[in-house]
């Protein structure tokens, strides 16, 4: 089994991620502190070195690693599924599911949690709100070709259990 929780910055993968891990006894896997743990620094440092550029090629060869692993669940970056083939070796080798929750709900979860997030840090609450909703935009063609997607204001642990086993016992059923 290997889950792979996708969504914008904010969406509360990491904290769903943990909290399903945990319930399903798989482990659970932050790919931003897998990133940091490979590279030994902060992914504010790799932006920093490398660029946006430098981060994304790190990031897309970390991911072939994590897409290997059996019996995970794996919170991804928010842009992970968004810059090369990312979206397809995801779809090809785990269960993606979407956390969507609307875009006022990621405005007030990043407004207090922008320092560790290099694409926002510098912005002003009001840019903040210009640019979740304009790069949400852009990336919905890429988060929307998961699996499964789970939209609402508020997205629990049991909404991502429930979908998981929907969907197994739905490919059980097609074998
Ligand atoms: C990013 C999201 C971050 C992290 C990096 C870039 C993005 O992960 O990978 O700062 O492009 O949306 P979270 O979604 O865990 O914040």
């Amino acid at each position: 089994m290997r889950i792979f929780l996708i969504g914008y910055m904010g969406s509360g993968k990491s904290t769903l991620g943990r909290r399903v891990a945990s319930k399903l006894g798989l482990t659970f896997i932050d790919m931003d502190h897998y990133i940091e743990h490979n590279q030994g620094c902060s992914i504010a440092e790799i932006f920093e070195r490398k660029g946006e550029d430098g981060f994304r090629r790190i990031e897309q060869s970390l991911l072939s690693d994590l897409l290997e692993m059996e019996d995970v669940v794996v919170a991804t970056g928010g842009g992970a599924p968004c810059f090369f083939d990312n979206m397809e070796w995801i779809n090809n080798s785990a269960l993606s599911i979407f956390i969507d929750p609307d875009c006022d709900a990621l405005v007030s979860r990043l407004v207090g949690a922008k320092q560790k997030r290099p694409l926002i840090k510098d912005m002003s609450d009001s840019e903040l709100r210009e640019f979740v909703a304009e790069s949400l935009k852009k990336r919905e063609p890429f988060y929307s070709q998961a699996k499964i997607r789970i939209s609402g204001r508020s997205i629990s642990p049991a909404d991502v259990i429930n979908v998981i086993g929907y969907s197994l016992s739905e490919q059980s059923r097609e074998e």
